[in-house]
């Protein structure tokens, strides 16, 4: 096989949990990558594995009463429903807990005591006497000692407040209990101070992140001292014990992106393939797919180890963002925390691989999944301008067969076919919404196209002929080849299309070689008309969203008991990071100092906004009135409209007012001080408002 060799892994799921839609955001776009590869050529593999192993497993398995490989093995049988289910396709679904990753764990390991990187050091950490085992602050619970809450993790509160595990009042340990007690034990760490240069270098020069990623991790990190990391855990432990320092185990985000290597080993052994083929060799391409919640540990640890063993460095870390629905955080109260199974109960997983990749970017964003955006846009694109074209045009070409000859099209399949590489390109560059919009203006072409050529009237007319006894066979003739013509130019722009798509929708692609009795596998099958194809009875493709189905899966989905999230994070630590680009900055630099005097000159109120309403006569403005306490009541012009095109919305909203400033006549009335809002302008204005507990009529100083 020629082209290029490239290794791509999605970040190991959890085994003590389900997958959800959260999840999906990245198998689906892993998925999407890697079948493009392929259909390119490319020597592409695609390695993933249950991350299974840490204290969260054990709690997780000692509550359903099982040992933890049986707990694990039961997760992975419904991991990988769920991901067959959505189409994710691997070509090798290991397991951390396999003797290929304590293969590699090993020998990674040398690599780091040769590279002198692992030194012992001892830390006091709390103790539970019963259970027998040291405590990780999330495994400690008790009453916050800033507000009192009770039931809170050993580190920090709901309430915000972070503190030490021995600060807490009255500490249980989550396994027995018990009352932890302070004990001394020796720990393992890496020093990936030592590795600054590299890390510097690589994170610099390599163009393997992202630039919002590479400015995060030299702002937050490599401005300071980079500190040890903590990679032993003392017995019990589930995980591997590691053989230098008996009685001891590797922490599970040692082992966890080690997956990646075993993973690969795997596949190796059953396929006659050797490791060093895909991690060691200089003309294989890693690309890692994560999100930006564990962007340290692919970014600092894992290079750190890969370097100090030889192997290659990732090609590229494709880090995205978190999903929220409707907006906000996924909620189990909401019912907005939807399982894979739960989605899949309900609705097609097309729908989502198709919704997910047109808002997939490349980029750090977070992205939303918005249910009643998600309807519209599978409806109108998908249903509306994709499989429409195969609907309204099958059915003509089924007792024909397409023509021999591809027919003029006035240079639509040409025109399509020209668009190939762009659309390469934008899929490389995981920029798949762009893909997505390319590939949707010509389905808008070929539907223009099939309106005017309306097969349906050339199906009428030749029916009419048929019938017709004094009609002649010639005519007869032309009439049918006509109506063929048409429908091989319809089904093949229908084809083209699905080749452009095919990455994202293989199900849609089973149907369409169905139809036409054709296998799609290359890129290039865009390229060239398909011709003298017998057209199979055409069966319905893919249905509109069902409402009644996006509601029912959020009812499947609430959860009313709602405990707080314990096991869900398994080794996770820290915050998850933001990325902020310095582009508004750039736009618009900071202003020149004033004094206290100069600031104090301008009287910033907070107001409520109590009417809205659009001003018909001008392009960009609302009229809002507001409230300032009392009677005391402001109108003000405010351009915002392209933002804010529903001003209803807005009523109701505390906003800080510019209340001193000159009132303005203007041609729609007196305008008497300004809202204060963010942006560049246009869509993009932002409205701030205080925080909870302001009222109209304080001061901001
Ligand atoms: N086990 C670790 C990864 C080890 S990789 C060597 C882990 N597991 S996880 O199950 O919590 O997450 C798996 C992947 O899903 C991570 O890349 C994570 O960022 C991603 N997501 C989990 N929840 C997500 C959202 N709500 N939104 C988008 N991606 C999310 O981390
Ligand atoms: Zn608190």
């Amino acid at each position: 096989m020629s082209g290029r060799r490239i290794l791509v892994t999605s970040a190991l799921p959890y085994a003590n949990g389900n997958i959800h839609i959260g999840h999906l955001v990245e198998y689906i776009q892993t998925d999407v990558w890697v079948r493009f590869q392929k259909m390119r050529g490319e020597n592409c593999r695609y390695f993933c594995a249950d991350d299974t192993h840490g204290a969260a497993i054990t709690i997780s398995a000692q509550k359903k009463g099982v040992t933890e490989e049986e707990f694990i093995d039961g997760v992975r049988v419904a991991h990988l429903a769920d991901f067959n289910d959505f189409g994710i396709q691997f070509d090798n679904y290991g397991s951390t807990n396999s003797p290929q990753t304590r293969e590699y764990c090993n020998r990674f390991w040398t690599a780091l005591r040769a590279s002198r990187l692992v030194a012992e050091k001892e830390i006091e950490q709390l103790y539970d006497p019963e259970a027998k085992r040291f405590l990780a602050d999330r495994f400690v619970k008790g009453t916050c000692p800033k507000c009192g809450k009770p039931d809170q993790y050993g580190d920090s509160c709901e309430c915000g407040a972070v503190y030490s595990p021995t600060e807490l009042i009255n500490p249980k340990s989550v396994f027995s209990g018990a009352t932890p007690e302070l004990r001394k034990s020796k720990h393992l760490f890496v020093e990936i101070e030592k590795a600054r240069a590299f890390l510097a270098d690589w994170i610099d020069k390599s163009d393997a992140l992202q630039p919002e990623v590479a400015n995060y991790l030299k702002g937050q990190f490599l401005s300071d001292e980079l500190w040890p990391w903590d990679i032993s855990r003392p017995a019990p432990y589930f995980g591997f014990e590691i053989p230098d320092f008996p009685g001891n185990y590797w922490y599970v985000w040692y082992d966890a992106p080690i997956g990646y290597v075993g993973s690969t080993a795997q596949w190796c052994e059953k396929n006659g393939e050797k490791v060093e083929d895909w991690w060691q060799n200089p003309n294989a391409e890693i690309h890692h797919f994560i999100g930006k919640d564990i962007t340290y540990f692919h970014t600092l640890f894992w290079p750190t180890t890969l370097n100090a063993a030889g192997f290659n460095l990732p090609k590229k870390v494709h880090i995205h963002g978190f999903l929220t629905v409707n907006g906000e955080k996924m909620s189990k109260s909401k019912g907005t925390f939807i399982l894979a199974r739960s989605y899949l109960n309900h609705l097609d997983p097309s729908y989502l691989r198709y919704y997910f990749s047109s808002k997939t970017t490349g980029r750090v964003d977070d992205l939303d999944l918005n249910l009643e955006e998600f309807e519209n846009k599978v409806n109108a694109d998908l249903i509306g301008a994709v499989v429409n074209l195969a609907s309204r045009t099958a059915k003509f070409a089924n007792a024909t067969g397409l023509s021999d000859a591809y027919p003029d099209d006035g240079g639509l399949f040409q025109e399509a076919a020209s668009k190939s590489e762009e659309i390469a390109a934008a899929y490389e560059a995981c920029d798949f919404g762009k893909a997505i919009r390319i590939t949707l203006e010509c389905a808008y072409r070929a539907n223009q196209f099939i309106e005017t050529v309306a097969p349906w009237t050339l199906k009428k007319a030749l029916t009419n002929l048929e019938k017709d006894e004094n009609a002649t066979e010639e005519a007869r003739q032309e009439a049918r080849k006509k109506l063929q013509d048409a429908a091989t130019i319809g089904l093949n722009l229908f084809r083209q299309i699905i080749v452009y798509l095919a990455p994202i929708l293989p199900e849609l692609v089973k149907k369409t070689e169905k139809l036409l009795n054709t296998p799609i596998t290359n890129w290039d099958d865009a390229q060239t008309p398909l011709l003298g194809a017998k057209v199979s009875e055409y069966e319905h493709m893919m249905t509109r969203v069902p409402k009644e189905g996006i509601q029912a899966m959020l009812e499947e989905s609430v959860e009313t008991d709602q405990k707080p999230e314990d096991e869900n994070n398994g080794g996770k630590e820290g915050i998850a990071p933001w990325f902020d680009s310095k582009e508004h900055l750039e736009a618009e630099p900071l202003s020149e100092t004033i004094t206290i005097d100069d600031f104090m000159k301008v009287d910033l109120r907070v107001g409520r906004i109590v009417e809205a309403e659009q001003v018909k006569e001008a392009r960009k403005l609302l009229r809002l009135k507001l409230s300032l306490g009392g009677n005391e009541t402001r109108q003000v012009f405010a351009g915002i409209k392209a933002a804010y095109p529903e001003p209803e919305k807005l009523i109701g909203r505390l906003v800080v007012f510019v209340a001193n400033l000159q009132p303005r006549q203007m041609k729609f009335g007196l305008s008497e001080g300004m809202i204060v809002a963010a942006g560049p302008g246009g869509p993009d204005v932002f409205v701030t408002s205080p925080d909870e507990g302001a009222a109209p009529g304080m001061r901001l100083h």
